[in-house]
């Protein structure tokens, strides 16, 4: 028997050290936010944070994560109040949405390390989520929206500048 810390809580897990960490997740934890896609490492369905960190569970033994903090999907925001969760809404991202909560993963784990990503900052944390729907320009205007750059950036809050305006709305 070992115990997994995932989302904060720990739970006893019975299973061969060997299985892969996204088995444990969806098969015996019954925590199928988490996706199952090639199981090879390659699409990024599977994403969780391993100590704050995107990894890929499939490839990851369990065994592996005794000991360490595991965020999935599920712990981002409970009610789905994380700003990233939230921007996924406006932004209308998820078309079939089976990718989707890799993605979300592999961008709020973006945002923990690099709150002001660049173009290219962004697109590097995100090449290695496949997305069939090929909602990529969707998820960047996302991630953008809620990093404060880019075309999404937040409209400026007014201030107490009192000059008047030398032009109409922009
Ligand atoms: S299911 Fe893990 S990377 Fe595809
Ligand atoms: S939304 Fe369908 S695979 Fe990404």
């Amino acid at each position: 028997m070992a115990s997994l810390k995932i989302n904060g809580v720990e739970h006893q897990v019975d299973a061969d050290p060997n299985m892969p960490l996204l088995w444990v997740l969806r098969d015996i934890l019954q925590m199928t936010g988490t996706k199952f896609g090639c199981g090879k490492g390659l699409c990024g369905a599977c994403t969780v944070h391993f100590n704050g960190t995107p990894m890929r569970s499939c490839s990851l033994p369990f065994a592996v994560a005794i000991g360490a903090e595991i965020t999935t999907i599920e712990g981002l925001s409970a009610t789905g109040e994380h700003p990233l969760q939230k921007a996924w809404i406006e932004h209308k991202v998820p078309q079939c949405g089976y990718c989707q909560s890799g993605q979300l993963m592999s961008a709020a784990g973006l945002l923990l390390t690099n709150p002001k990503p660049s173009d290219t900052d962004i697109q590097q944390a995100m090449m290695g989520n496949i997305c069939r729907c090929g909602t990529y320009p969707r998820i960047e205007a996302a991630i953008k929206s809620v990093a404060g750059v880019g075309i999404y950036q937040p409209k400026a809050q007014p201030t107490t500048d009192t000059t008047p305006s030398q032009g109409g709305a922009k």
